[in-house]
């Protein structure tokens, strides 16, 4: 940006209606904190400075805000005191400030942009003191609302609670977005007064302080549901579906095949290649990369895994965070992946847990395979070669190598490496008897007419006993 901007983040307010130990500003939407997606956006403008406003005690707040200026809010009187314990982060800086809520997760680049626009002023439109994004609220009851003047610049920003009833009926609103003079900003925050409904310093008071000083106030408007305020676990729903029917369009619009959209549910951080296919009812957790050309079948549960191109994966398949998976594997279902590598070409189609493990190019892992990880202490890795074969129902009991084009006997238990090409049992040998089933068929029959015999005797026997009492 050739003119230069600071943002300043306030994330330390105290979040009372989302009634949590969780601070609000740390409630994740679509995989990731409400904070992130606010810097995110912020990040785009590449300002010279991010400042985090942030509550004390609270590293969880400090670590989501990094690699930014994190300030330390130590009481929370209101938004326009948050933006004063920011300013010596700013270090005297005549940039513009761009004040952001930590709440408005759904916040966009471009509308950013336009605010910034507005203040500085453009064409015919003369420079601002500071700039606001509004919206036209269904149900204004919880934003501040804002009052024009006869030109439309703005001439005051009222909270709800401090507004007359014709004010209340307004329903153009502070999305909480204000762009101001960096050289001004100083001067308006000292005359910043706590004499309202809640006792706190609105930052929306700069407005009315600005005028009276004979400034400009200009105003941009922008569509409702990017400013949604997450207020309340309520407005979190209503935010993660708003940000769910985002990510969807832009994966459609990506190139990516839905079946229904609307039961795919993606992170903010979910990355498709080329030509991906993904059936209903699947669930992306933040960090999963998906190659071109992979086929995700329904009902699968998906996070922190890289998919290679041409892979199928599901339905009904769980992978957990740490998988790599290679090119062209097959991934069944019920299958569980955890911190395993799976490389090309390799198969894993019917109910298996591979945990802490890695799988060669080719191998063929048989139905009811587990990777027993787990010793109750320790995790430990199951290594199993390429081309190697493991049969159905096998317990490979970690740590444990399985060589280069190995084969396991289906229902063994693997308790030691097995070298390659090697054949390994670890299983009962079979016995055959040949003509032994007609006797065993006899005596098992006889065993159960025994047994029933048995039972009615001792029924006739009760009964008569309560006859006679
Ligand atoms: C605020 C605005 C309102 C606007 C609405 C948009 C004020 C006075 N009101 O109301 O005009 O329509 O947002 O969503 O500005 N915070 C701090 N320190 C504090 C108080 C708040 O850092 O002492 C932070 C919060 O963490 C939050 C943001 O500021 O991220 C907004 O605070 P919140 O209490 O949600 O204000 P609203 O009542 O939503
Ligand atoms: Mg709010």
């Amino acid at each position: 940006m050739a003119h230069p901007l600071s943002v300043v983040v306030l994330a330390a307010g105290a979040g009372t209606r989302m009634k949590s130990a969780l601070p609000k500003v740390l409630h994740p939407v679509a995989g990731w904190p409400m904070l992130r997606h606010v810097l995110a956006a912020a990040e785009a403008l590449r300002p010279e400075k991010i400042v985090v406003v942030g509550p004390p005690g609270r590293e969880d707040v400090a670590r989501a805000a990094a690699p930014h200026h994190f300030v330390v809010q130590t009481q929370s009187l209101g938004t326009g005191h948050a933006l004063k314990a920011a300013l010596p982060a700013l270090g005297g800086s005549t940039a513009d400030v761009m004040v952001l809520f930590g709440d408005c997760p759904l916040l966009t680049t471009a509308s950013l942009r336009r605010a910034v626009a507005a203040r500085r002023g453009r064409g015919r439109t003369s420079p601002a003191a500071l700039a606001v994004l509004g919206f036209r609220a269904a149900d204004p009851t919880p934003y501040g609302r804002l009052v024009l003047g006869p030109t439309g610049d703005l001439e005051r920003i009222v909270e709800g609670k401090d507004a007359s009833a014709g004010e209340r009926k307004i329903d153009f609103v502070n999305s909480g977005v204000m762009v101001i003079q960096g050289t001004l900003l100083p001067g308006l925050l000292r005359r910043l007064r706590n004499d309202n409904a809640k006792g706190e310093y609105y930052l929306t008071d700069l407005v009315a302080i600005a005028r009276r000083a004979g400034h400009r106030c200009a105003v941009v408007e922008g569509a409702e549901e990017e400013f949604l305020g997450v207020n309340s676990r309520r407005d979190l729903a209503a935010a993660e579906a708003a940000m769910q029917r985002r990510l969807r369009q832009a994966a459609l619009d990506g190139g990516v095949t839905m079946v229904d959209p609307a039961t795919v549910w993606l992170s903010a951080d979910t990355r498709f290649g080329h030509d991906v296919t993904i059936g209903p009812n699947t669930l992306f957790g933040s960090g999963v990369e998906v190659g071109d050309g992979v086929t995700i079948h329904g009902f699968c549960y998906i996070e922190g895994a890289v998919i290679g191109s041409r892979s199928t994966v599901g339905p009904f398949a769980r992978i957990r965070p740490g998988t790599r998976i290679g090119s062209e594997v097959h991934i069944g279902n019920f299958i569980e992946l955890k911190n395993t590598t799976v490389a090309d070409g390799a198969k894993a189609n019917h109910v298996s847990y591979l945990g802490d493990g890695d799988v060669g190019v080719r191998a063929n892992i048989g139905a009811g395979t587990i990777f027993v990880n787990y010793d109750g202490y320790g995790k430990w890795r199951t290594m199993v070669g390429e081309d190697a074969f493991i049969g159905s129902n096998a317990s490979l009991v970690a740590p444990v190598r399985i060589g280069r084009a190995a084969n396991v006997a289906a229902g063994s238990v693997i308790t030691q490496d097995v070298a390659a090409d090697s054949v390994a049992f670890g299983r009962a040998r079979q016995v055959d008897k040949p003509g032994a089933a007609p006797a065993l068929r006899a005596r098992l029959k006889a065993r159960a007419e025994a047994a029933k015999a048995e039972r009615a005797q001792r029924d006739a026997h009760r009964r008569s006993g309560k006859q006679e009492a």
